[in-house]
C-alpha cells in the first residue's frame, strides 16, 4: 500500500502529521510518499502543485489530505482539492456523522456527497458586472452516487435531499436516484434541501443514509459536523473505481492555525476509514476506540471546550491506539 500525504495548508499541516502516526501504526507495511502543495507553497515558490506532484499522487493507492487555502475571487491557480477530485474520479464524497462521548446531540448517519459535478464543474462566465455559472447534473453521475449509497453496508433508508421544486437539475437528481433506490430493493423518501437543514435541527435521529448533489452536500456536511460536535471531529472519504483521498470535512482554518490547537480527530477518522478502505477493519475499529477513549478521558481541545492541544489528544489518541493494536 502506498499512500501520498499532502498536509496543503493551516491547521492542514498541524492535524495531518498526527493522523499519518496513527497509521504508520496500524498499517505498518505502508509506505508513505510525502506531496507539499497549497497556498503556502504558491506562495513560496510561485506553484500550488505541479504534473509532477500529479504524477507522484497517481503513483500512490491513495491520499492522506489536509486541508488547502482557497482565497476568494480572483485565483491564479485552480482549488487543489476540487482538482483532485475531479482528476481522480473520485465520484462519491462518503461523510459519516456518528456522535460520540462528547456530542451535544445524538446522530449516526452517513451523508454520500455527489463530487464530479453541480456548480463545482468552475462553467462559469465571469464578467465585471455579472457572472454566469453552469450547474451540470447527469443521470450518469446521479446514478453513480445513488448505488454507492444503497451499497452502504447495513442501510436502513435512504434520503434523497434535492430542491427538485425549483429546479429541473434536481428533478433529474430525484428521479435518477430513486430508480437506483428502488432497484436495489432499498427503502428511500426525498426531501427538500432545505427541509434538510431544518430537520437536521429539529430531529436529526431520523436520519440513515443521505444521498445529494455536490453544493447540498457540502453545505449540509458543515450543519451535520456541528451536531456531532465539532468540524474538528467530522471525517471524510473520497472515492473513485480507481484511487482513493481521505480528508477531514474542514478546511485549512487560518483563524486558529499555527496555535498548535486544532482538534486531530477529523484527520484521525480519515485515516481511520482509509483502514476500512484498504481492508483493515480490525485496526479501523481500534482507532475509532483509541479516539473514543481519549475523548472520553477528557482530552479535549478548545473547539469541544477544552484547554489540551493538538499534541495533548494526539499523543493520547497515538497511546491508547499502541495499547489497542
Ligand atoms: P474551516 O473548515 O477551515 O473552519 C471553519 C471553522 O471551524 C473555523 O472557525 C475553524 O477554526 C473551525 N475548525 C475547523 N476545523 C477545526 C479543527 N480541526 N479544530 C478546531 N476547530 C476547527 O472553514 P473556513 O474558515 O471557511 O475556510 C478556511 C479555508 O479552508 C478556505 O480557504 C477554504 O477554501 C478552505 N477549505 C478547504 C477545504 C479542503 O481543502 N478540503 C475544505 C473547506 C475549506
Ligand atoms: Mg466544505
Amino acid at each position: 500500500m502506498k499512500v501520498a500525504v499532502l498536509p496543503g495548508d493551516g491547521i492542514g499541516k498541524e492535524v495531518v502529521p498526527v493522523a499519518h502516526e496513527v497509521l504508520k501504526s496500524a498499517l505498518p507495511g505502508a509506505e508513505f510518499v510525502p506531496v507539499d502543495a497549497g497556498q503556502e507553497r504558491y506562495l513560496r515558490e510561485g506553484v500550488a502543485i505541479t504534473a509532477e506532484d500529479m504524477a507522484t499522487i497517481r503513483s500512490c493507492n491513495c491520499v492522506l489530505f489536509g486541508a488547502v487555502t482557497t482565497p476568494p475571487g480572483d485565483r491564479p491557480y485552480r482549488s487543489i482539492i476540487l482538482g483532485l477530485r475531479q482528476d481522480l474520479e473520485l465520484y462519491a464524497n462518503v461523510r459519516p456523522f456518528r456522535s460520540g462521548p462528547v456530542s451535544p446531540r445524538q446522530v449516526d448517519f452517513v451523508l454520500y456527497r455527489e463530487n464530479s459535478e453541480d456548480l463545482y464543474l468552475g462553467l462559469e462566465d465571469v464578467g465585471a458586472d455579472e457572472v454566469r455559472s453552469t450547474r451540470v447534473i447527469t443521470r450518469k453521475a446521479s446514478e453513480r452516487i445513488a448505488r454507492a449509497a444503497c451499497q452502504r453496508p447495513g442501510i436502513k433508508k435512504l434520503t434523497i435531499v434535492h430542491k427538485a421544486n425549483v429546479l429541473r437539475a434536481d428533478g433529474l437528481f430525484l428521479e435518477a436516484c430513486s430508480g437506483v433506490a428502488r432497484a436495489s430493493n432499498v427503502p428511500y423518501e426525498d426531501m427538500l434541501v432545505d427541509a434538510a437543514a431544518y430537520n437536521f435541527i429539529k430531529n436529526p435521529g431520523r436520519f440513515d443514509t443521505i444521498v445529494t448533489t455536490n453544493m447540498f452536500g457540502d453545505i449540509l456536511s458543515d450543519e451535520a459536523a456541528a451536531l456531532v460536535g465539532s468540524l474538528g471531529l467530522s471525517p471524510s472519504a473520497n472515492i473513485g473505481d480507481r484511487y482513493a483521498l481521505f480528508e477531514p470535512v474542514h478546511g485549512s482554518a487560518p483563524d486558529i492555525a499555527g496555535r498548535g490547537i486544532a482538534n486531530p480527530v477529523a484527520a484521525v477518522l480519515s485515516a481511520k476509514m482509509l483502514l476500512d478502505w484498504a481492508g483493515q477493519g480490525k485496526a479501523a475499529q481500534a482507532v475509532q476506540e483509541a479516539v473514543d477513549k481519549a475523548l472520553r478521558a477528557g482530552i479535549l481541545t478548545p473547539d469541544l471546550g477544552g484547554r489540551h492541544t493538538t499534541s495533548d489528544l494526539g499523543a493520547a489518541i497515538l497511546k491508547n491506539l499502541e495499547a489497542l493494536l
